[in-house]
């Protein structure tokens, strides 16, 4: 299940979007976690299942509302599994009405979640 991010995962947090290749760099990093805390229009959420989080993903709201999927990661032993598409999916869910798109390194993995006929 997809839960909002909180402080004390920062770590963990940090780790997952590493793996974004927007994201190598530390003070970048640590600048887009502290944005992430900080910023009402950018909301983090982790992937939780059983006592492990395994996934991560990021959006932003821009002025005309519309949200941007600008961070997904998913922990490299769990991959291939479909927790990148479950998290596309929840997070739809959980905003009804609202449009949704990927961005420049999203967009094609979004995409192809959007595409699926597969029942989750
Ligand atoms: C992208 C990512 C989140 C997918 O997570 P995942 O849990 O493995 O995804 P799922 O199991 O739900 O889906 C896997 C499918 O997505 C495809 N896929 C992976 N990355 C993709 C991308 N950038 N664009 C399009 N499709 C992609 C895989 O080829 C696979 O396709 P298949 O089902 O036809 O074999 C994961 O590969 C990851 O963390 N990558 C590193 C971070 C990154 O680069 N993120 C930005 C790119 S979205």
């Amino acid at each position: 299940m997809l839960i909002r991010f909180k402080k004390n995962y920062e770590k963990i947090a940090m780790g997952l979007l590493s793996f974004m290749p927007t994201e190598k760099d530390l003070k970048k990093l640590q600048a887009t976690v502290k944005e992430y805390d900080a910023n009402e229009n950018w909301q983090l959420y982790l992937w939780k299942e059983d006592d492990d989080v395994l996934g991560i993903i990021g959006t932003t709201k821009k002025e005309d509302g519309v949200i941007h999927i600008q961070h997904i990661c998913v922990t490299p032993s769990h991959r291939h599994a479909g927790i990148g598409r479950k998290m596309v999916h929840e997070l739809r869910a959980m905003m009804p009405g609202v449009t949704v798109c990927g961005n420049e390194q999203t967009a094609s993995f979004y995409e192809k979640c959007k595409a699926d006929t597969i029942s989750l």
